[in-house]
């Protein structure tokens, strides 16, 4: 087992007016890792991001990034580690180009490596064509592209992504994903992401911590969260709530577990074919009227589900004006 590039142990954020935005989270990253923080928003995972980025002072536990402590070697980890936010940074007026050689000269880039690396970069993320024009001339997804690309051009170790494809089509999300993977796989870059969408994390993140109310509730690789749950899910869904079928449901042979919300069932099982009939039954017996019926292989908003009791909800991020100010703090500590 190699060592982890990134360890966090109970790490905790209360903010003023005793706002527990953070309560103690421990997680490791391997090096080459893309690892996903998949939450709804307010879960806490900007704050978390904040705090391994320097950004943020914890209030309890401990970070280390390369085995430096983000609390006694802030300047240490900031040469060492990337940042997109989520909010467009790039400069519409100056051209593609323009906006990475300004990052380069903001990070302290070798003049004599510049243009090198921003040719390399350029043609990573399939900008090499629109880099002489203007950035306010670009699609979102382009423009996300361009940012990414100015996140990882001092070659830091570790690049950390605050809900990088916010605001995209789900087109430019999946292209975004396809990126990452790339510069991972061509830089050896670590990879820290936050995201509140579920299909995404699926599709991008080795493994994923799911976390809500600040706390991590699951973490894993996608497929073991899904194996987690054992199998399928059969959802019921009753016209009217009516009389609890939950011990009718438990009775059906090849049912192993039953969680009843409001008018809505939900059957754990091994095939979700096998029971639907008798699942039925169960409610014709009862004179129950259905509404619908599902048939799930477990994906992960029933990960989701079952982890944190609720339902997933992909809201807005957060506000324009919060991302600013942290951007604006960033900025003005960059060593
Ligand atoms: N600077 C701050 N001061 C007070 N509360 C904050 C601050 N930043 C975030 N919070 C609160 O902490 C919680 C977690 O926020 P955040 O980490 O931004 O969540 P996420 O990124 O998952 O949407 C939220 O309840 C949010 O309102
Ligand atoms: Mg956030």
């Amino acid at each position: 087992m190699v060592d982890p590039i990134i360890v966090v142990d109970r790490l905790a954020k209360e903010f003023p007016g005793g706002i527990k935005a953070v309560r103690g989270v421990s997680f490791d990253v391997a090096p080459k890792e893309i690892f996903g923080f998949l939450g709804p928003n307010g879960a806490g995972k900007s704050t978390t991001l904040g705090m391994l980025t320097t950004q943020l002072r914890p209030t309890g536990g401990r970070a280390t990034i390369e085995g430096l402590d983000v609390l006694e070697h802030p300047r240490e980890i900031r040469q060492r580690i990337g940042l997109v936010f989520q909010e467009s940074t790039a400069d519409d007026e100056l051209t593609g180009r323009e906006n990475l050689e300004l990052s380069a000269a903001l990070y302290a880039v070798p003049r004599g490596e510049t243009q090198g690396r921003i040719d390399r970069l350029l043609s990573s993320l399939k900008l090499e064509d629109s880099a002489g024009r203007l950035v306010k001339t670009y699609s979102g997804g382009m423009r996300r592209r361009l940012e990414i690309a100015a996140g990882i051009l001092h070659t830091p170790h570790v690049l950390f992504l605050d809900e990088p494809t916010i605001g995209l089509d789900p087109q430019g999300r999946a292209g975004i994903g396809t990126y990452i993977r790339e510069l991972r796989d061509k830089f050896g870059v670590t990879v820290f992401v936050t995201t509140h969408y579920l299909e995404e994390a699926d599709q991008l993140c080795d493994r994923i911590a799911i976390i809500d109310h600040g706390e991590i509730r699951a973490i894993g690789t996608p497929s073991e969260l899904k194996e987690r749950l054992g199998g399928d899910v059969v959802t019921l869904t009753l016209r009217e709530e009516g009389a609890d079928l939950t011990s009718a449901f438990r009775a059906v042979p090849g049912v192993l577990d039953v969680q009843r919300q409001d008018g809505r069932y939900r059957l754990k099982t091994a095939r979700g074919e096998a029971i639907v009939a008798d699942a039925v039954k169960c409610c014709l017996d009862a004179g129950a009227p259905l509404a619908t019926v599902a048939v799930k292989r477990p994906s992960l908003d029933e990960v989701f589900l079952e982890f944190t009791g609720r339902e997933y909800r992909e809201e807005e991020g957060p506000s324009a004006a919060d991302v600013a100010m942290r951007m604006n703090q960033w900025r003005g500590r960059r060593p």
